[in-house]
């Protein structure tokens, strides 16, 4: 995989890109998503992921979230308007710059850890989309540290590709993910990288396993809570 520093490099220029969206949640098919596309996207997941978590008994109304990889603020943005003290960092300062546009207000970090963020202050940290594109020791340092930042009994909510046949999760994403190499290039630079059920055991260090559901584009979220 990719080192940190490469990793921003290539996503600094994503966000420097006219068709960056594409690069966020883009039609490969179709090879360009429009503006009103992308903002209907960031809508309908957040609603999803936030009506999915309030049904497991995750309410996150009026608490404050840090989102990992919020990017352009697809989703930073609509979890806002449903009331979500939103937060974000992100690896792309040109990418933050897009989110800052439309958000001046919300705080943002740049940056791939977590070390200039208060300690014991947030709810939920949030992360869609993200830790697919980073290396494994990338992850791990973000659930440790995130065990600083949330408060006592605060979440990690995050979206992980599982490759593997076993699971006390149940999904559908399991058999989307069979036969997947471990790094699929989708355009030059990206990379993916799915997970073994057994890896993730690595991340739970500190934390009790919740419950997972298969929510937006088939993918498996994670819900985990700071022990
Ligand atoms: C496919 S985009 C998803 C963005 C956003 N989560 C969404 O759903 O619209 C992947 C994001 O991960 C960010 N990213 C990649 N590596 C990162 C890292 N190590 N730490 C933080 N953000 C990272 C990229 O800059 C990009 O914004």
């Amino acid at each position: 995989m990719n080192t940190d520093k490469q990793q921003q490099e290539i996503w600094n220029e994503i966000g420097a890109r006219e068709d960056w969206q594409l690069f966020i949640k883009g039609d490969m098919t179709r090879g360009w998503l429009e503006e009103e596309r992308y903002r209907e996207s960031g809508k309908k997941d957040a609603e999803e992921i936030f009506n999915r978590l309030k049904e497991g008994g995750v309410d996150l109304y009026g608490k404050r979230v840090l989102e990992i990889g919020c990017g352009g603020g697809r989703m930073t943005s609509e979890f806002k308007k449903l009331g979500v003290k939103m937060e974000g960092i992100d690896i792309s300062k040109s990418l933050i710059g897009k989110l800052k546009k439309n958000n001046r207000k919300i705080q943002t970090y740049i940056g791939y850890n977590l070390k200039s963020i208060p300690n014991n202050y947030y709810d939920a940290i949030l992360s869609f989309m993200t830790f697919q594109h980073c290396n494994k020791e990338s992850v791990i340092r973000y659930f440790k540290q995130g065990l600083d930042k949330l408060k006592d009994g605060g979440y990690f909510v995050f979206q992980l590709p599982v490759k593997g046949e076993t699971s006390e999760i149940t999904t559908p994403f399991v058999d989307y993910t069979r036969g997947y190499i471990d790094e699929t290039h989708l355009f030059d630079g990206i990379k993916l990288r799915h997970w073994d059920f057994s890896e993730l055991e690595e991340l739970k260090e500190g934390y009790k396993e919740l419950f997972g559901f298969t929510a937006f584009i088939d993918a498996s979220v994670f819900v985990f809570q700071k022990e």
